[in-house]
């Protein structure tokens, strides 16, 4: 533990160096303030001299970095401390750390060349090695080909395409789903086909497990073939999808079949299943890579559109026309760092102008009262004139556990929290005593069946 938090400390010394060294400023954003939209659910603060108003915890300083570029700081950073009260997995804790930083008039590129500096004295500041300069992927190419918006290229097994091929045979369930407008995908196992049914009906369990209706499969053994699905594909048309997967004799072929991002992501569970359990993993250097253009919203399980980083990603020019009348084909100014399969950063070039702000609320299905009511003292502000602006932030204690190899972030921060968000060793949070809370104005009303204390 006094060696993770060793390295932590050197990782973070050395980040903040080499930022100074690249003309950024340290400035310190407020802990107290309002919403922040991240997409989480937000811790609030009771104000006691304002009874009944609230602080919310920033889930990032970012409307804050935006202020700053506008106010004429050109480098902002800021090793920020977030919060986000959201269902806490092995890299999600309550409060975490970000290297954040914005600057002003920045391409992409801009920030990709300053963050894989940056990520060269971190690696080296852990006495590893970062090659620069890192792949980039569209997002678009990252989940049709590994099925994940945070592709895990340690290994290949890429996702390939066979819907011409699989539509083509007799095989209902393939033509109905390329007639729908959706796809057939498929994944070479090399050396699957000789393995025993058991292992691949493992395979189709964990397909099950995200959904899928079935996983179809194509054994190539040595002598003879076998299928899943033999009679209605026949094995011509077997042989030809295998063909068109480069799979021959002693391969395995997974097929899937139905809408595209679905389809993918169900290849993309298997593909990272199988890295792991056949033990594929390039563990020789950390893969790292950029993946881009995201789509600027996506829909929620209620079927709205929210978006896909947070609301002042700037629109792709390109695509600015279909603002109000097609969102779903709006890629975003957007851009996330993986690293071995995680996402370690995100950031975006961010809407600098009122009125495309403006409309980017308006799709999100905010007026302008509330836009006002939220996000005027942004607005506002953008109005005056502000500079092109742009940056990402980096979770520190993602990159401090991959570096050290710990395999939750909680082994990187001192004093965590557990998976329902409490510190064991303080009992935070507990319950305040009567007076504190009459105080603050502040009545609690329990659930039946929690107990005070
Ligand atoms: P984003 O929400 O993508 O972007 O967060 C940036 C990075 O912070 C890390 N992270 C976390 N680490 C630990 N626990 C969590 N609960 C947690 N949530 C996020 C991840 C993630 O990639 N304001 C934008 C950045 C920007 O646009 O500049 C933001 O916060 O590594």
């Amino acid at each position: 533990m006094q060696e993770i938090l060793a390295a932590r400390h050197r990782i973070v010394l050395a980040a903040r160096r080499y930022l100074d060294e690249q003309g950024f400023l340290e400035i310190e954003t407020p802990m107290l303030t309002r919403s922040t939209p991240e997409g989480s659910r937000e811790y609030l603060v009771p104000s006691r001299v304002n009874p009944g108003r609230f602080y919310s915890l920033p889930q990032s300083p970012q409307i804050f970095k935006q202020l700053l570029m506008i106010a004429g700081f050109d480098k902002y950073f800021q090793i920020a401390r977030c919060f986000r009260d959201e269902d806490l997995r092995a890299d999600r804790q309550p409060e975490f750390t970000q290297i954040d930083l914005e600057m002003s008039f920045p391409e992409p590129q801009t920030i990709f060349s300053l963050v894989e500096g940056l990520m060269g004295i971190v690696f080296g500041a852990a006495g590893r090695e970062a090659q620069v300069p890192f792949p980039r992927l569209d997002y678009r190419d990252a989940m049709d080909r590994f099925g994940s918006d945070k592709p895990d290229t340690r290994f290949g097994l890429e996702i390939q395409d066979v819907s011409a091929e699989a539509a083509a045979t007799p095989f209902r369930v393939f033509s109905e789903a390329v007639a729908a407008g959706g796809v057939v995908r498929g994944l070479r196992v090399e050396g699957g086909g000789l393995w025993s049914r058991r292992p691949i009906d493992d395979l189709v369990v964990v397909a099950q497990g995200y959904g899928s209706k079935g996983l179809i499969w194509i054994r190539l053994g040595n002598d003879a073939l076998t299928s899943s699905s033999l009679k209605a594909l026949g094995e011509e048309g077997c042989r030809k999808i295998a063909a068109s997967l480069q799979a021959g004799k002693g391969d395995l072929v997974l097929l899937a079949a139905g809408e595209r991002e679905r389809t993918s992501q169900i290849l993309g569970a298997i593909r990272l299943h199988l890295g792991k359990t056949l033990k594929l993993l390039d563990e020789s250097r950390p893969h790292l890579l950029w993946v881009q253009n995201f789509p600027l919203f996506e829909r929620n399980e209620e079927g709205r559109w929210v978006p896909c980083h947070h609301p002042f990603t700037a629109p792709h020019p390109e695509d600015l026309a279909f603002l109000e009348q097609d969102p779903a084909r709006v890629r975003g100014l957007a851009y996330d760092l993986v690293l071995n399969g995680e996402e370690i950063g995100g950031g975006s070039i961010r809407i600098h102008r009122g009125d495309i702000q403006e409309r980017v609320f308006r799709a999100l299905g905010i007026g302008p009262d509330e836009a006002e009511h939220r996000f005027g003292f942004l607005l506002q502000a953008l109005r005056t004139g502000a500079p092109p602006h742009g940056g990402i932030a980096l979770g520190v204690d993602r990159i401090v556990a991959i570096l050290t190899g710990s395999t939750s972030i909680r082994d990187v921060i001192a004093f965590p929290k557990t998976n329902s968000a409490v510190d064991l060793m303080s009992g935070a949070p507990s319950l305040p005593d009567e007076r504190q809370l009459s105080e603050l104005h502040i009545r609690v009303d329990l659930p039946p069946g929690v107990r005070k204390s």
